[in-house]
């Protein structure tokens, strides 16, 4: 008997679960699975499928988790172009681009806003992603933080307050002003909108005090804390997301081996952003090194205008394995299984039974194809929560 409105995806050639129990990339060949009411009713091989009320041929190609992208900015208005034409043709990055944004931002009307997030999010799903993070940042006052927050919770459960993205022109005298703002009344309008507080810590953003400051109060207003960190220069990004129980310390691109070692001992995730390093000209963060040191490690898009204006998944896959020291296996864990832990979500990333149908169908035999087709669209289909909402099955 059929399970009701069930759907069974039979003939994949290789189905990645993340789901032996060990936290790494699972895999088996010859695989079929069954959506049922949302989630993974059943996963095996295809000669043992079971009935269903629908039936998908994969041919031979290849289902993964959707990914689970768990850092993005999507909330803004503008872009710079300029800017990165710029820096390709040799300036460097600062972190003061970050308001040129805000300004765009500040100026633009809810429903352009609303269109802009709603463009990038469609551009994510037909991309594989299925749970995507976002960020506040470019309001940086009480109302425009609050609406960003407003804004993003439409598109997603996974929403961070980083009202302490750069301090704004109007605080440029009184920094400490500003602090006390973000952690106070900006908080307070902020939190019931939002799941995380995150911050910028970082030479010309804020410092560890400013940092462990805003952090401490996001977490007495119930938010998770996140962290940018390490991402231009060394820094004390690292031990304050430690010491505040942080999920997640996102760049970590300049580590010094106590860095690792505290990422490692109060199991931080390190989550990397390859897009932005493309984008800045940065050296890439090393991955292997934290793989190595037994760090969990998540990766991302990025997605904003100014350091990372990519969406892809698939092509932070693709650097990660090209140019960070991880495997194919690897890379993709983090982007499934990675991101989940640093969302501290238990039911995406993986497709064993029970988890979130979140699936993606490869136009390719295997997920070696994401980094081997650098750039070539191969994402055949997507499912989120059963539905399909990408691509089709044809
Ligand atoms: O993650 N580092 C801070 N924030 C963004 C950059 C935002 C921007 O340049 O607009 C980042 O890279
Ligand atoms: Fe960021």
């Amino acid at each position: 008997m059929a399970l009701p409105d069930s759907t069974l995806i039979t003939h994949i050639g290789e189905l990645v679960t993340n789901d032996d129990g060990e936290g790494a990339f699972a895999a088996r060949t010859d695989a079929a699975l069954v959506i049922a009411e949302g989630q993974v009713a059943w996963t095996g091989p295809a000669s043992r499928a079971p009935a269903a009320d629908a039936m998908v041929d994969a041919g031979g190609r290849a289902v993964l988790p959707g990914f689970v992208d768990s850092h993005a900015h999507l909330v803004f208005a503008g872009e710079r172009s300029a800017e990165f034409a710029a820096r390709m043709a040799g300036r460097p990055y600062q972190a003061g681009g970050i308001l040129t944004t805000v300004a765009a931002t500040r100026a633009a009307t809810d429903d352009a806003l609303r269109a802009n997030l709603a463009r990038l999010a469609a551009e994510m799903a037909r991309q594989g992603t299925t749970t995507l993070e976002c960020k506040s940042g470019y309001g940086l006052t009480v109302a425009d933080e609050a609406r960003g927050l407003a804004l993003a919770a439409e598109v997603t459960p996974e929403v961070t307050y980083l009202g302490a993205h750069v301090v704004p022109p109007e605080f440029k005298a009184d920094p400490d002003g500003y602090v006390d703002l973000v952690r106070g009344p900006m908080l307070a309008a902020c939190a019931p909108h939002a799941r995380w507080i995150d911050v910028f810590c970082e030479t010309g953003a804020f410092g560890a005090d400013a940092a462990a400051a805003i952090l401490a109060a996001g977490r007495a207003a119930g938010l998770g804390a996140r962290i940018h960190a390490n991402q231009l220069g060394p820094g004390p990004g690292i031990r304050v997301a430690a010491e505040a129980g942080a999920a997640s310390a996102d760049h970590c691109t300049y580590l010094t081996d106590a860095d690792v070692d505290a990422l490692v001992s109060a199991r931080v995730v390190a989550t990397l952003l390859p897009g932005a390093e493309f984008g800045t000209r940065h050296p890439y963060p090393d991955a292997r090194r934290l793989l190595d040191a037994g760090a969990t490690v998540a990766l991302a898009t990025d997605c904003n205008p100014g350091s990372s204006y990519t969406s892809s998944m698939p092509f932070c896959i693709a650097l990660a394995v090209r140019d960070m020291g991880m495997t194919t296996q690897e890379a993709v864990w983090s982007a499934t299984a990675g991101g989940a832990a640093a969302l501290r979500r238990e039911d995406v990333g993986r497709l064993g039974v029970g988890a979130r149908a979140d699936l993606i169908l490869l136009d390719a035999p295997s997920h070696v194809y994401l980094a081997y087709r650098p750039g070539v669209p191969q994402i055949a289909a997507v499912w989120q929560e059963g539905r399909l909402v990408a691509g089709s099955v044809t």
